[in-house]
C-alpha cells in the first residue's frame, strides 16, 4: 500500500473539476491553480467569463488544462452546427465546482440565477449535492459591501462552500480582506470538500467546538505560566472533523500553527478567556472536546509591569482556574456530547475513568506525555479510548492525525447508537 499518499491528496485524483474564472487581478494566479489541480489527478475544465479573458489569456489556460475553454453557452461562430448541449454537459459532468476568483458581479449574477454565460450555466446545472466553492477577491470595501455580502449570504443558503478572502495587500496597494488564497490553498478546500462528499459523515453537518494548545496564565506584564503543549492533537482533531463535514470551531491558546482547512478558528491566552469563548458555544454545540492543556492554576493577582528582581526569594499565590469541559459536561443537555483528554503518568486507566465520571464525559482519550513519541509536542501520540460504557480501545503509536481520526470513528460510533 502507498502511503505517501495521504487521503486528502488522493481526493482529487479521477476527479471532474471546473475552475469559473472571472474578471479580478487575482485570475492571474489560475493557470497555476489548474496545473497543481491536474498534477494531483484531477480532470479540469475552465469557464471564463468575459472580464475574465482581459485578466488571464484563454490560450494559456487552455494549454494548461489541455482542454477547451469555454465562456460562452453557444458555439463558437464559426462552427455554428457543432454542439447545442454542453451548457446543460459540463455542469453534469463535474464532480465540483469552483469559482475564483468570484468578483461582485459574478455573485450578484449567480444569486439572482442568471444562466448568461457558462460558468453561471455550470452553477445551475451542476448535480445536487456536488460541491460549489466561491473564493470572493476584491477590493476590501466592495467585500465588506452590503450588496455582496446579501448575496454571499443567498449563494451560502443555496447550499455553496464561501471561502472568507484572506487579509493583506490588495491590488489597489492598500491593505485589507480580500485577497484570493494561494492555490495550494484553494486545492486544499476543493479536497476537503470532495472528501465530506465521498465518505458521508454522521458528523456532518454537526456542530463541533474543540479546544486546543497550551494557555498562557500572566505573572506580570512580560511574563506567564503555561506548558509544552504544541496544539497539535487538537489542531488535527479539528481538521479530520472538517474534512468530514462537520462545522468546527477551534478555540485555540497560542500555537504556532496554521488553521486546518474548513475549520473556525478563535485565539484566546489564558484559561479564563478560553473558558469565556467556549461558554458561548455550550448551548448550541452537538459536541464538545476538550484537546487543550488548560493550565490549572492562575496568579491570583497580576502585577502590573515588569518585576524588579529585588527580592532574594519570592512567592505567589496560585487560584484555581475554571475546568472548561467539566462545565460543559456537567451542564450539557441530552444529544449533546462530551469528549475528554487525560493526560497521566501513572494509574492511566482508573484516573482517566475518574475524569470521565467527575467531568460527565461520553469518551475520554488517556494519553501520556514523555515529550519523545506521545503527548505535549510531538507529531505523535498513543490514546487509550475509554468509553463511558466501559469500551476500552487501546491504539498503537500514531501520528496525531490518523489518531485523530480514529477518535473520531469512535465518536461517529457514539453518534449513531445515541
Ligand atoms: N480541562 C479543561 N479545563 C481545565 C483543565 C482541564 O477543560 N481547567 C480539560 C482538558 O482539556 C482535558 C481534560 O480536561 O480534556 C483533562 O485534563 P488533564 O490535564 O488531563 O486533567 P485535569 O482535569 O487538569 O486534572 P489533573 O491535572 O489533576 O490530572
Amino acid at each position: 500500500m502507498n502511503n505517501s499518499l495521504t487521503p486528502s491528496r488522493r481526493a482529487l485524483k479521477g476527479k471532474n473539476i471546473i475552475i469559473g474564472i472571472c474578471g479580478g487581478i487575482a485570475a492571474y494566479k489560475t493557470p497555476q491553480l489548474v496545473r497543481l489541480l491536474k498534477k494531483k489527478g484531477a480532470d479540469v475544465r475552465v469557464a471564463l467569463t468575459e472580464s475574465g479573458s482581459r485578466f488571464v489569456s484563454e490560450l494559456s489556460l487552455a494549454t494548461v488544462s489541455q482542454a477547451q475553454v469555454y465562456r460562452s453557452i453557444f458555439p463558437p461562430a464559426e462552427n455554428p452546427g457543432t454542439d447545442f448541449t454542453t451548457h446543460i454537459t459540463l455542469g453534469e459532468w463535474a464532480d465540483a465546482l469552483v469559482i475564483a476568483p468570484a468578483t461582485a458581479n459574478t455573485l450578484a449574477r449567480l444569486a439572482a440565477g442568471f444562466c448568461d454565460d457558462m460558468l453561471a450555466t455550470c452553477f445551475i446545472t451542476l448535480r445536487p449535492g456536488k460541491p460549489v466553492l466561491i473564493f470572493p477577491a476584491m477590493d476590501g470595501q466592495m467585500y465588506l459591501s452590503p450588496s455582496v455580502q446579501r448575496n454571499l449570504a443567498t449563494l451560502k443558503a443555496l447550499g455553496a462552500i464561501i471561502i472568507e478572502p484572506e487579509s493583506g495587500e490588495l491590488a489597489s496597494g492598500q491593505c485589507g480582506t480580500g485577497r484570493m488564497p494561494e492555490p495550494e490553498a484553494i486545492a486544499a478546500h476543493i479536497e476537503s470538500a470532495l472528501l465530506s462528499m465521498d465518505c458521508p459523515s454522521v458528523l456532518r453537518g454537526r456542530s463541533i467546538v474543540i479546544t486546543a494548545g497550551p494557555t498562557r496564565e500572566k505573572i506580570d506584564d512580560v511574563r506567564f505560566i503555561s506548558n509544552y503543549s504544541s496544539g497539535k492533537m487538537g489542531f488535527a482533531i479539528a481538521g479530520a472533523a472538517a474534512e468530514r463535514g462537520a462545522n468546527v470551531t477551534l478555540i485555540a491558546g497560542p500555537v504556532n500553527l496554521d488553521t486546518p482547512h474548513g475549520v473556525e478558528r478563535i485565539n484566546v491566552e489564558s484559561a479564563a478567556q478560553m473558558r469565556e469563548a467556549a461558554g458561548n458555544f455550550f448551548r448550541s454545540c452537538d459536541i464538545f472536546i476538550g484537546a487543550a492543556a488548560v493550565a490549572d492554576y492562575r496568579p491570583a493577582a497580576v502585577i502590573p509591569g515588569k518585576l524588579k528582581k529585588n527580592d532574594p526569594e519570592i512567592q505567589f499565590t496560585l487560584v484555581k482556574n475554571p475546568d472548561i469541559l467539566s462545565d460543559f459536561g456537567l451542564q450539557k443537555q441530552t444529544g449533546q456530547l462530551a469528549v475528554g483528554f487525560a493526560l497521566e503518568q501513572d494509574n492511566g486507566p482508573a484516573n482517566a475513568r475518574k475524569k470521565l465520571e467527575e467531568k460527565n464525559l461520553d469518551l475520554v482519550a488517556l494519553n501520556f506525555s514523555d515529550r519523545k513519541t506521545s503527548g505535549f509536542e510531538v507529531d505523535t501520540n498513543m490514546l487509550t479510548l475509554i468509553e463511558r460504557g466501559g469500551i476500552t480501545t487501546e491504539l498503537p503509536l500514531l501520528s496525531k492525525e490518523e489518531a485523530a481520526r480514529k477518535l473520531l470513528d469512535t465518536i461517529e460510533n457514539i453518534c449513531r447508537q445515541t
